[in-house]
């Protein structure tokens, strides 16, 4: 079975990295494809060097820009892409531009298309994401979904019977990656000049957030007055959102600094006292690492993490302030993403369909 992962953005590198493992242990054929969405080395080559990725076979170097431009480049490279490896499979990642090129190119091309993450839905139809997995969905062969919520909204879109349950392959990569590191404290809680389980993590990138000066003030503003420092890594688009708007990351409790590696992340936030983010992956990085977290956003598509107790929404500076100061959820064995062998039973499934 040859099949090509599409990837561009940090999330994606990820993914990939349990599926390049389960792949090469299968003995299938793997062609990556980096399409250049990311392109800062610690948004990007760190992720490859970090979690045994190999190099990709292709770059198409697309990089910034909007929508329409960034996802147009993407597609117009990747048909030549698949046209010369010709693969039983596309296998599309989550939920970003990267994902919507690489369904559109194949399903025009007729190349049987997959979607790992299928069914994730925010119902926000403002969200860049959303448009994204849905218009995936319904273009991909193969739905692979990663919760059972996720089965649900496969099948009252009507997808039923193209969506199958594999597990989520995040929680593959943080296992193997928490278990390797152990519960030694990094080196950047003594560099931050930190006491463990004394500061909060916090990123925030999403466009929602970043995009509007009002409500990326209000955000900052309110965790500038949290009790204890706020580690913020801060991501390129919000570095550059919150220069335009004149906004400062470093107040009050608050202190922006260049985003992490995948280990040093999950250690760095399993010592912290709690993470406030609007990242769809680092919710539910800390409800596997029984970290609590509160999420900057209307909604989620992990809700999971907030029926379980261990994640909750907050918009104002009010509601941020409470969640943070909120006494610890009740303890969980709950495994709704999984045990951490999702990426097997991907190549599993794909190696069964292939035609
Ligand atoms: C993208 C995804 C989002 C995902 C996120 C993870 C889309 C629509 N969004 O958001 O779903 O959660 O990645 O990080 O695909 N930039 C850099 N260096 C980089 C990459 C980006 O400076 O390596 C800056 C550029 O100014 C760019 C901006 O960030 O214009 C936005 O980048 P883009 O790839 O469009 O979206 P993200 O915000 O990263």
């Amino acid at each position: 079975m040859k099949f090509i992962s599409v990837v561009g953005a940090r999330p994606q590198f990820v993914k990939l990295a349990p599926i390049a493992h389960a792949a090469a242990k299968a003995g299938a054929e793997h062609i990556i494809v980096h399409t250049g969405q990311h392109y800062d080395p610690m948004l990007s080559d760190v992720f490859f060097e970090d979690l045994g990725i190999p190099a990709p076979n292709e770059h198409l170097g697309v990089g910034s820009g909007g929508h329409g431009a960034q996802t147009g480049a993407m597609l117009a490279a990747l048909d030549d892409v698949f046209l010369t490896y010709k693969p039983d499979w596309v296998l599309a990642y989550g939920d970003t531009n990267s994902t919507l090129a690489a369904a559109v190119s194949a399903v025009k091309l007729h190349v049987p298309l997959a979607h790992l993450e299928a069914g994730l839905r925010s119902f926000n139809r403002r969200m860049p994401e959303e448009h994204n997995r849905v218009l995936t969905d319904h273009a991909a062969d193969l739905c692979l979904a990663p919760t059972q919520v996720a089965m649900e909204h496969l099948a009252d879109e009507g997808l039923a019977d193209r969506s199958i349950l594999v597990g989520d392959v995040m929680t593959d990569v943080l296992y193997t990656i928490r278990d390797s590191i152990g519960s030694a404290i990094p080196a950047v809680v003594a560099a931050e000049g930190l006491t463990p389980g004394e500061y909060f993590v916090s990123t925030l990138h999403r466009a929602e957030t970043t995009d509007s000066a009002e409500k990326l003030g209000q955000v900052v503003a309110a965790l500038s007055t949290l009790p204890y420092p706020v580690i913020l890594l801060a991501h390129p688009r919000l570095v550059a959102k919150a220069k335009e708007a004149g906004i400062d990351l470093n107040v009050g409790s608050l202190r922006a600094r260049d985003p992490l590696a995948y280990p040093d992340l999950l250690a760095f936030a399993m010592h912290s006292r709690g993470i406030v983010t609007d990242s769809g992956g680092l919710q539910k990085e800390a409800f596997l690492l029984r970290v609590p977290c509160t999420t900057v956003r209307t909604e989620t598509e992990w809700v999971e993490t907030i029926d379980l107790g261990w994640n909750i929404l907050a918009n104002t500076a009010d509601e941020i302030l409470a969640a943070v100061n909120r006494s610890a959820p009740s303890p969980t064995d709950a495994a709704p993403y999984g045990e951490g062998h999702a990426a097997e039973a991907v190549i599993r499934v794909l190696t069964e369909h292939a035609r």
